[in-house]
């Protein structure tokens, strides 16, 4: 076997021996390691050129071109596995990234009204039906408009009825109703009528239980002109029940006493739980107590600014919380204020 010959085969040899190997390669750095031990300038191949010189004259453009041939295959070898390698990477981030679109959505979570505000939103809506603009007025009072110019001097029993947050500030208190609403609407409007409704928030010291929190909503009702009659009264309360309560309801007004309507009254609904006929949510009684109401006293008309005697007007209060605890049949009147999700996400 000539030399020829055998430096062809060798050059055979390496290219398959390189191939083989490249076929193994698997990653990025298998495939660095290759290029440098096969196309490197230690690479057998490479080795070849720089042994040219001791192959007789005649032989070496034969074994140069072979060497070169070898070197060229090897360089697309190279290029085209590198090609396939970053092909395979492609496909497996692409399929570790493929999206399910089968897969179900995330349901969203919606916020709702809370059933305070439901409530309170009813009665904007019932009254202003009926012409009652809303009107606000401060949570933080003097003692004279909380009870002193609406008929409640001091040492007056009623003062009892209502225990009261102080501030350091003397004369200045927390409202404990929204009565207070009513100087402030007749002074703000005199001696025009007026026909509006007060919301807003008060606050009693007292023992907190069931039915007793430090703080609830009062909605007041008041309505002063010239020819106001207790009728003009009860014909509101009765069409405000029916709108809150539904056509049939029944209601009744009871004899009662607040010292700053005259005569003052209550105004019950037929129980909607039972129709009337007695249980729990009624006390077997068959009448749910729903506000409280009266001719505004001319002393109260007085300190509103209204001439008593050509202006009378109606009042009335009451508590949306314990109408909604009516509707909604919630037993306590301490989860309005608590934030409880378990409790709000019922509404
Ligand atoms: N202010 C009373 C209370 O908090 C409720 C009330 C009764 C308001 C009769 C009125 C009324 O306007 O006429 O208990």
């Amino acid at each position: 076997m000539t030399e020829d010959t055998d430096i062809m085969q060798q050059l055979d040899e390496m290219q398959q021996s390189a191939l083989k190997a490249l076929a193994a390669v698997s990653d990025e750095s298998g495939l660095q390691a290759w290029r440098t031990a096969h196309t490197g300038r230690s690479a057998p191949v490479m080795l070849v050129f720089s042994r040219l010189p001791q192959f007789p004259k005649e032989q070496r453009p034969a074994i140069g071109q072979a060497a070169n041939r070898v070197k060229q295959a090897l360089e697309a070898a190279l290029v085209e596995k590198t090609e396939a390698l970053q092909q395979a990477a492609l496909q497996k981030s692409l399929a570790a990234d493929r999206l399910d679109v089968t897969l179900p959505g995330r349901t969203l979570v919606k916020g709702r009204l809370h059933p305070e505000t439901r409530t309170l939103r009813e009665i904007y809506r019932v009254f202003g039906d009926m012409g009652f603009q809303v009107f606000r007025s401060p949570d933080v009072e003097t003692d004279a408009n909380n009870f002193e110019l609406l008929n409640i001097p001091q040492y007056h029993p009623a003062r009892d009825m209502q225990d009261t947050f102080y501030t350091t500030t003397p004369g200045v208190i927390l409202r404990t109703h929204t009565s207070p609403g009513q100087i402030h609407a007749m002074r703000a409007n005199t001696p025009n009528p007026i026909r509006a409704i007060l919301p807003g928030m008060c606050y009693r010291y007292e023992q907190i239980d069931a039915r007793h929190e430090l703080q609830f909503t009062q909605v007041e009702l008041i309505a002063v002109g010239e020819g106001i009659t207790f009728g003009d009264l009860k014909g509101t309360l009765d069409d405000f029940a029916r709108r809150m309560f539904g056509q049939e309801v029944r209601t009744r007004l009871r004899p009662s006493y607040f010292p700053f309507t005259e005569p003052s009254a209550e105004l019950d609904i037929e129980c909607f739980v039972c129709g009337g006929k007695g249980c729990v949510v009624c006390k077997q009684s068959g009448w749910l107590e729903i506000l409280g109401c009266g001719m505004v006293h001319p002393v109260v008309l007085q300190n509103g600014g209204y001439d008593p005697r050509k202006f009378t007007g109606f009042a009335a209060g009451m508590g949306p919380e314990r109408i909604s605890m009516l509707r909604y049949r919630i037993d306590e009147i301490r989860h309005f204020w608590a934030n409880d999700l378990r409790f709000l996400e019922q509404f």
